[in-house]
Formats: C-alpha cells, sequence, structure tokens
C-alpha cells in the first residue's frame, strides 16, 4: 500500500454479526446476506465472514456481481436480484447463479431457450414498491405454470421486498396483502424458499408464516434501528400515540426495541503526509478557511473522490479531534495546534469516531455512506490474524 489510505474490514465482526442474529432470530430456514455493491463496500471477501456465521444463501444485483461473489465460494447458492439477460443466462447456469424472473414477457423468453441444464429460478413479486416484480395474480400463476412444466426449469423461490419498515404502516400490512393477493393461486407451501427483504422486517416483525427466509444488508454490517421506550413524557406520549394509530389503521404488532449486540466492520484511516506551520490570517486549501490561531496543516491523501469531504468536521488523531478545515479531490487539510510528525495515522471514522455520527454531520445514513466510501481506499481485510489488502 503506496497510499497510506486505507478502509479497514473487520470480518470477525461480519462473523460475529451473523451468529448475534441467528441467535436472536432463529426463526428463519433460510438467512441471505445482500452483498450487491461489493458487500456494501466491505468487499465481496466478506462473504467467506458470512458464510461462517451461518449465512446460507447470497444475494446480489447483476451476474457480473454473481461472478464475484464465485471467486469466493463455489457452494454456497446466489441469487441474483435483478433479471439476468437472456443472451447471459448461460453463464448463469454455468456457475450456479439463480435467476430472478420478474415479469410474465421474461417466463416466456426464459421457456422458449433451448436449456440443457438446469436453472434455477426465483418469481420476484412486487408487494408496492413498483420496482421489480409480478403485479397481477394472472401474470404471476400463467410464468408458474410455464415455468414448472419446463423440465429444465427449477422454481426455487418466491420473494418481494418491502418498501416501508412497516412501523404503525399500513402500507406494510397492504404489502404482505398484496403477496398473498398476486400469489394466492399457487401453493406457497410447495415452494421451497419464500423469502423478504430487508433488515428491518427481521427486527421490526414477526416472521410471517408463509415465509421461511430473509434477506439481510444493512444489519449484517452492523446497524440495526433501536429504538428504545424511555420513561420522559415524550416517551410516553409516543408510546400513546403509536397504539392509537396501530389501532385506528389495524396496524400488525411491532417490535421497536432489540437487544442486538452488532459491531460495525469498517473503520476508515488515513495518514498525515505533510505538515506546514500557518499563521493567523493565512488562508488554506482554496482559500476556503483562515487561521484563527498559531499551528499547523496537517495534509491527508484522501479526498472527496474517495468519498470524505470536509463535511465530516474532524479527525482523530493522537488522542485529540482535530478539524478538517479544507477538502480537495484528493486530499483533505486538517488543522493542529500542535506540531504533528509525517507518518501519524488519522482516523476518520472508527473507535474514536463513530459511523453514526459522520452521518449525522454529513446528513445521510449507513447505506450511503458506505456506497461513498470510493473503491481508491484500499480494504485491508481483517480475519483473525490474517491481513489481506485488497484493490478492487
Ligand atoms: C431486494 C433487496 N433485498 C434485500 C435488501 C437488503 O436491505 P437492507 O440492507 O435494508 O437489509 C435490499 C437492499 O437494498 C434489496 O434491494
Amino acid at each position: 500500500m503506496q497510499r497510506k489510505t486505507y478502509a479497514l474490514i473487520n470480518g470477525d465482526a461480519l462473523t460475529q454479526n451473523v451468529l448475534e442474529i441467528k441467535k436472536q432470530y432463529p426463526d428463519y430456514e433460510y438467512y441471505f446476506g445482500v452483498v450487491k455493491n461489493n458487500a456494501y463496500h466491505h468487499g465481496m471477501k466478506c462473504v467467506l465472514d458470512l458464510i461462517r456465521g451461518g449465512v446460507n444463501y447470497l444475494a446480489v444485483s447483476s451476474l457480473e456481481e454473481a461472478l464475484q461473489v464465485r471467486k469466493y465460494t463455489s457452494d454456497t447458492p446466489v441469487l441474483c436480484l435483478e433479471p439476468i439477460d437472456l443472451e447471459y443466462l448461460l453463464d448463469a447456469i454455468n456457475n450456479e447463479i439463480t435467476v430472478t424472473i420478474d415479469s410474465l414477457e421474461y417466463a416466456k423468453e426464459v421457456v422458449k431457450l433451448d436449456l440443457f441444464d438446469l436453472l434455477k429460478v426465483h418469481l420476484a413479486v412486487d408487494s408496492g414498491m413498483r420496482r421489480l416484480g409480478f403485479t397481477t395474480s394472472k401474470d404471476f400463476k400463467e410464468a408458474y405454470h410455464l415455468l414448472k412444466e419446463n423440465p429444465h426449469v427449477l422454481i426455487e423461490g418466491v420473494f418481494s421486498h418491502f418498501a416501508t419498515s412497516g412501523i404503525m404502516d399500513p402500507y406494510w400490512d397492504k404489502q404482505v396483502h398484496t403477496f398473498l393477493e398476486i400469489t394466492k393461486d399457487i401453493s406457497l407451501e410447495e415452494i421451497p424458499i419464500v423469502h423478504f427483504g430487508r433488515s428491518l422486517t427481521l427486527v421490526n416483525h414477526e416472521k410471517l408464516p408463509f415465509c421461511n427466509g430473509i434477506r439481510l444488508g444493512i444489519i449484517l454490517y452492523g446497524f440495526a434501528q433501536n429504538m428504545p421506550d424511555g420513561h420522559s413524557l415524550k416517551s410516553k406520549f409516543r408510546i400513546m400515540k403509536r397504539r392509537f394509530l396501530q389501532k385506528k389503521y389495524h396496524c400488525s404488532e411491532t417490535r421497536l426495541t432489540n437487544s442486538l449486540q452488532l459491531k460495525t466492520a469498517m473503520e476508515l484511516y488515513s495518514t498525515v503526509m505533510s505538515v506546514r506551520k500557518v499563521h493567523i490570517g493565512d488562508v488554506i486549501g482554496y482559500t476556503i478557511y483562515k487561521v484563527k490561531e498559531e499551528g499547523y496543516v496537517l495534509t491527508l491523501p484522501i479526498g472527496y473522490a474517495d468519498g470524505v469531504t470536509r463535511n465530516f468536521q474532524e479527525v482523530y488523531v493522537k488522542g485529540k479531534f482535530l478539524p478538517i478545515v479544507a477538502d480537495c479531490m484528493d486530499m483533505l487539510l486538517v488543522f493542529s495546534p500542535e506540531k504533528i510528525a509525517i507518518g501519524t495515522e488519522v482516523e476518520i471514522f472508527g473507535a474514536h469516531i463513530p459511523i453514526s455520527k459522520v452521518c449525522f454531520r454529513i446528513h445521510t445514513n449507513a447505506y450511503h455512506l458506505f456506497n461513498q466510501i470510493s473503491h481508491r481506499v484500499v480494504r485491508i481485510h481483517v480475519h483473525g490474524r490474517e491481513k489481506e489488502e485488497i484493490f478492487y
């Protein structure tokens, strides 16, 4: 690693997270690890950590991503959540990638192909997200029978994705209803895997009786919404309001609190690359900051091209929080009242600056933050005593 900026990926934390999730929510048979976009930018090697913890199916967005997964595991099943162009279906079959069937038109094209080997498929149902999947029971039924009658197709799964988290939320219940309505002409019990997404579904809801799989993304990487009820007047009022709305709209029961002990798996570090003395009144960077006290400017080899801007506000260096005073495409400038040696490590987020704090400062959530840490930043994947530098 020449440029001393890296994301430290704690593979053991991922394994622990899966074990913890399965311990606290043991009702599912299939725990899908959603590893799209390079495992939420933690790096595809993480699939090994997730499998170690007990993830028994992986899900990605595209065939390309599925093939990346196959570099790490040849036997864990992988579902491609988006339909694959027909001309690439052979690659899916050859690499044992499960394919999503999202419409009657697509199903009709698939059965027209001269398939020799078995194509494993999951049928996607649009229960309310309005993104992908069957929207009518008629199309669903026709596609189901077309595929079922084809000896080269195995219908292994049916799935849907919730558009909402479902707290005091009549739309969540409506989505369940829509799913059952669209699939009403088949026996879901005969489908080996019926699965839903997402992390919030797991923590906020009881398992739906007709499903046996759950697709998990952000929770694996250490984030689960937790809203414990406090004893304050505000909190009591919130509980009352929730009960009232739940009754009024006949919403299903939700759990707002959980006792999951999860660990975030990504930390971000850079290094002091250059140090210069500055005086009161000096301007810094693209003249965006005027020095207010005598001190030093530290230059770090990380910038907005790496996903980090001055809106992150501060870094942690040698026991101190120091302000980021300017940003460039490739570098950040930090003010320090004291001289700091070149080569000193700098935490951008990690043990002292939690990801949640950064998210708050830059008005985003963990999904966006992870995905904005660019591939230019080397990932150092740690598992036990093994450390591997991975460039994407
Ligand atoms: C189809 C599908 N399933 C599951 C997930 C995982 O969601 P989450 O990260 O909220 O757990 C996603 C996330 O984008 C998704 O698109």
